[in-house]
């Protein structure tokens, strides 16, 4: 693999960042991260939904525009990815003019090719879902299953694109593809919902919404959401209908991985797999559904009230830095499953991860190369130990973790290194050793460890980079390295370190930031 190319699901402007949204974009920087770690030309799309019917009323509401309602909200959401160190290449806003030129030219491909076509319909349209609803996708009151609201009853004409058209092809690609959906889990669900998909609406006449990107050849038509949304993975790169593309779409396509939540996983491994086939686009390598992250066991909602927002968690714990919370993001949740946050549960994981198990055990261990050989590494305990095996079998699971692009069983893979290490310190006891005059035992224990604390730095560092740069910055080593460069034995002889210059690689949350106020 030469490059790799992530891009996340687009936000709709319609609200303010909360910890949902926060957590897709946590984890796809985190795997992002680890794969710089691996090679060189990495590039990261995340951005902004900002059409259609739920924005236009929003604006309504407030006695905005939607225009400007799209450019507040779009800025908060770009403040919160800064808040959390979230490292993308580029942002895109759907209302930004090379993307909503590329749709138009799309969409007239799309018509020309007879793939769209337009047709009088009366439809369920669910404005959470941005799309029209099966009748029998909804629950048993009548309600859209994902949003609990009953769908509007909609008479317009409206453009269809022809998805039964690709319906066999789509399946054939996923049952051929076992990697194409993950977690694995989900296909079968895409599978089924497969059975019983129709054509569908891409256009809503200007009357009833007008806040979209018109059609070219029809400015009575704005083109529907899905269309203009789904198309960013390719605009953003400079796709060109006409095959004149931009050097970021030759280098970057086809994705490696759509990470998105997964409600919108049938947007994703249906609807756009069609349009991408009838535009003769290179399909995506895989499409990665996320669960949810609730709310103590709560789905967040407005109308529960339980809407946290990344900067709230920031603020209420006084963190200067998002490593903790981009930490606890990343291991609520496993593989594809549901995830809970709550104040009480970020406080006792990172507390027991980051700061004893992790920060503490650095602490003590230079705390000890101070007391007992004043700072210095002496070449006579440099060697591997048994945890350098632990090391390299870390790596390797660690890898294979993010190949399948499981960041939550790959960073606790990462604190069962630390762990180990903190087995290994209280098994072999150097306090014991120095006690008993073994002091050169003593010397290769604590090598050891800090040895192991070196590889971690690395590790750990697409999860918490600035822990991590504070750990290799008292152990004087690079944490820019590739994962396959980790070498054991990267701490040289010489003096480490004094005693002033030991400093706490995470501190407690609550107590001491309280304290230090
Ligand atoms: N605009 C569409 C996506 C278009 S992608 C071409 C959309 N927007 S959204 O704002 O509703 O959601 C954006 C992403 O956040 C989705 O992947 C969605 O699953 C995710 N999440 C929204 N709430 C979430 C949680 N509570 N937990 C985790 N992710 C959630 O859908």
């Amino acid at each position: 693999m030469e490059r790799f190319y992530l891009t996340t699901a687009i936000d709709y402007v319609n609200g303010a960042p909360h910890i949902g949204h926060a957590y897709e974009k946590i984890i796809s920087d985190i795997i992002v991260r680890h794969y710089k770690q691996r090679v060189d030309n990495v590039y990261m799309l995340t951005g902004t939904d900002e059409h259609g019917i739920k924005i236009q009323k929003t604006a309504k509401d407030l006695g905005t525009t939607p225009k400007e309602l799209c450019d507040k909200n779009a800025q908060s959401f770009k403040d919160a990815w800064a808040l959390l160190d979230i490292n993308y290449d580029k942002f895109i806003r759907t209302t930004d003019d090379y993307h909503e030129k590329c749709v138009q030219k799309i969409f007239e491909k799309l018509l020309e090719k007879g793939d769209i076509y337009k047709h009088s319909y009366t439809g369920l349209y669910c404005s959470g879902c941005e799309c029209f609803l099966n009748p029998k996708d909804l629950d048993e009151n009548g309600n859209c299953p994902i949003h609990g609201k009953k769908p509007d009853k909609v008479s317009e004409e409206n453009y269809f694109f022809k998805l039964t058209k690709y319906k066999d092809a789509i399946i054939k690609h996923i049952k051929e593809n076992p990697d194409f959906i993950r977690p694995y889990f989900r296909a079968n669900e895409v599978l089924n919902q497969l059975e019983n998909i129709e054509d569908i609406s891409v256009s809503r006449p200007t009357s009833n919404v007008n806040w979209g990107i018109s059609v070219l050849s029809d400015f009575e038509q704005v083109i529907y959401v899905w269309i203009d949304a789904l198309s960013n993975y390719i605009t953003a790169l400079g796709y060109d209908v006409d095959g004149c593309h931009g050097e970021l779409f030759k280098k970057y396509w086809p994705v490696d991985v759509h990470m998105i939540g997964k409600d919108i996983l049938k947007f994703h491994s249906i609807y756009w797999i069609g349009i991408l086939m009838a535009l003769g686009v290179e399909l995506p390598k895989s499409i990665y559904a996320h669960g949810w992250i609730m709310i103590n066991k709560d789905k967040m909602s407005k109308s529960t009230g339980n809407v946290i927002s990344p900067k709230t968690v920031m603020d209420s714990f006084e963190l200067k830095e998002p490593d903790a919370l981009r930490y606890f993001m990343a291991v609520t949740a496993l593989n594809g499953r549901d995830g809970n946050y709550s104040d009480e549960e970020f406080k006792e994981r990172v507390n027991a991860d980051l700061a004893n198990n992790f920060g503490n055990l650095l602490n003590r261990t230079l705390n000890m190369l101070v007391k007992y050989f004043d700072g210095e590494i002496l070449p006579q305990h440099i060697e591997e130990s048994e945890l350098t095996y632990k090391v390299k079998s870390t790596v390797r699971s660690v890898k294979k973790y993010f190949d399948e692009y499981d960041a939550a069983s790959a960073g606790l893979e990462i604190i069962n290194l630390a762990d180990a290490a903190n087995k290994y310190i209280a098994e072999r006891a150097p306090w014991t050793l120095a006690k008993e005059g073994k002091i050169e035992e003593c010397g290769k224990v604590l090598y050891a460890i800090l040895d192991t604390m070196a590889a971690l730095s690395v590790l750990i560092k697409p999860y918490c980079p600035n822990i991590s740069d504070r750990v290799a910055k008292q152990l004087k080593i690079d944490n820019n390295v590739k994962l396959d460069e980790i070498a054991s034995c990267a701490i040289k002889q010489g003096k480490l370190i004094s005693k002033e210059e030991i400093e706490p690689v995470f501190l407690r949350l609550d107590s001491e930031f309280a304290d230090k106020k």
